[in-house]
This record gives structure tokens, C-alpha cells and sequence, in this order.
């Protein structure tokens, strides 16, 4: 195919959402991110009271999401959902239903049709294994919890929302577990992933690191 794809997966808050939207802006490329996509599942079935558990309705939600991405926002059925599916309660409740066969099929043919020119930069937990297996290249982000933790509540803290450290630790830590173990497109790298930690690094070492291994697959 001839649009470039650079996938970045990894753990909750490793980075890959800022590290993506960096990465797509420096390349002038669209950006997926499909966590969003999980995330704006479990908002609206938090809504319409479907419990997680109903996989059948899930997957409808799934498949007939009214989601737009729009000037930095995300638009659920035309309304700016971009705050609110950061909670962490949806963000746990996001995992549990990615847990669910039905639900990632659902939303499997959202995620390709992010693939256009000029190109793409998609980030989550298979993007390289899964959705996009022929990318040019894939990143697996790391950082270690504790770092993660502490990005989370610093973000949590500028948006004056309080937070205790070690819960959020406790529940990266959770959803980390679930993300690894469950039997659908596990968090793993993909066997030709290259690994990138960057529990010590800036955003901006991080991109530079990654434009080069882009420049290098050319
Ligand atoms: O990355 P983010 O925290 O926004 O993702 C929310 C949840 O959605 C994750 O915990 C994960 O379970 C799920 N997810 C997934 N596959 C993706 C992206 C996210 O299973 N490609």
C-alpha cells in the first residue's frame, strides 16, 4: 500500500498519545488515536446504561459510533466528549470492554479508514500487532509505573482535579494487567518492534528518536 503507517503502542500513560500527536504533527501525517475510539464506547454505554457485560450491545454502540474528530476536539453525536472521556472511570471502563471479542471487531474498519494520505501515525495497544501488521514502522512505548503514575497525577493536579499517587499507581497498574492477559490482541510488541523507554527521556528526545528510526526505514 502506499500510505506510510508508523505505529506506537503501550501500557496507560506511557506517553503515547503526546508522543503520537507530536510525531503526525512533525510529519505532517492524520493521527489515530484508538484508545479514543474504546474510550467514546464505554462513555456512550455509560450513558445509555448498557452495562459492560452485554458484549452483543457494546459492539452496537461500537459499530454505529457517532464520533468525530474535529479542531482538537473529540464529538460524540456532535458534542465535545474530550474532557470527559479522560476520567478515569471511563478510561476503566474502557478496558474492560476492549476485553471483548465483538467490541474490537466492531470498530476494526474505523481504525483502517484513518489510513490516508499523506500518511498515518496510529497509537494504542495493537496497532502494530493487529490493525496495521504491514507498518513501516512500530514503536513500543514503555516508561516504568512509577514515572507514569506521577505523569498522571500531574496532569490530573494542572486540571485542579485531585488525586492520590499510589490509587492511580494501583489502577495503571490494573488496567496494565487486564490490557496483557486478556485472550484478543493482548498488549505485546510486535515481533519487529522497536522498543523505546522513556521513563528518563523528554517528548522532545523521544520524537527525535523515533524520526530517525522513520528516516531510516525510507
Ligand atoms: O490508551 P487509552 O488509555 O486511551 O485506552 C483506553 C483503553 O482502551 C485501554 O486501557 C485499553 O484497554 C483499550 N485499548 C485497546 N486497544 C487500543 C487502544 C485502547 O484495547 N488500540
Amino acid at each position: 500500500d502506499r500510505v506510510p503507517v508508523l505505529t506506537v503502542d503501550g501500557p496507560t500513560a506511557s506517553g503515547k498519545g503526546t508522543l503520537g500527536s507530536a510525531l503526525a504533527e512533525r510529519l505532517g501525517y492524520h493521527h489515530l488515536d484508538s484508545g479514543a475510539l474504546y474510550r467514546a464506547t464505554a462513555l456512550a454505554a455509560l450513558r445509555q446504561g448498557v452495562p459492560a457485560g452485554d458484549e452483543a450491545a457494546v459492539a452496537a454502540i461500537a459499530r454505529a459510533l457517532p464520533l468525530r474528530f474535529e479542531n482538537q476536539q473529540t464529538l460524540l453525536a456532535g458534542e465535545d466528549v474530550s474532557d470527559e472521556l479522560r476520567h478515569e472511570a471511563v478510561g476503566s471502563l474502557a478496558s474492560q470492554i476492549a476485553a471483548l471479542p465483538a467490541v474490537r471487531q466492531a470498530l476494526v474498519e474505523l481504525q483502517l479508514a484513518f489510513r490516508r494520505l499523506p500518511g498515518l501515525v496510529a497509537d494504542g495497544r495493537d496497532m502494530g500487532t493487529v490493525i496495521f501488521p504491514g507498518a513501516a514502522l512500530k514503536v513500543f512505548l514503555t516508561a516504568n509505573s512509577e514515572q507514569r503514575a506521577s505523569r498522571r497525577h500531574k496532569q490530573l493536579i494542572s486540571k485542579g482535579i485531585s488525586a492520590n499517587i499510589e490509587s492511580l499507581r494501583a489502577d495503571l497498574e490494573a488496567r496494565d494487567a487486564r490490557d496483557q492477559h486478556r485472550s484478543v490482541a493482548p498488549l505485546r510488541p510486535a515481533e519487529d518492534a522497536r522498543l523505546l523507554d522513556n521513563s528518563a527521556l523528554s517528548v522532545e528526545t523521544s520524537v527525535d528518536q523515533v524520526l530517525d528510526w522513520w528516516d531510516a526505514v525510507q
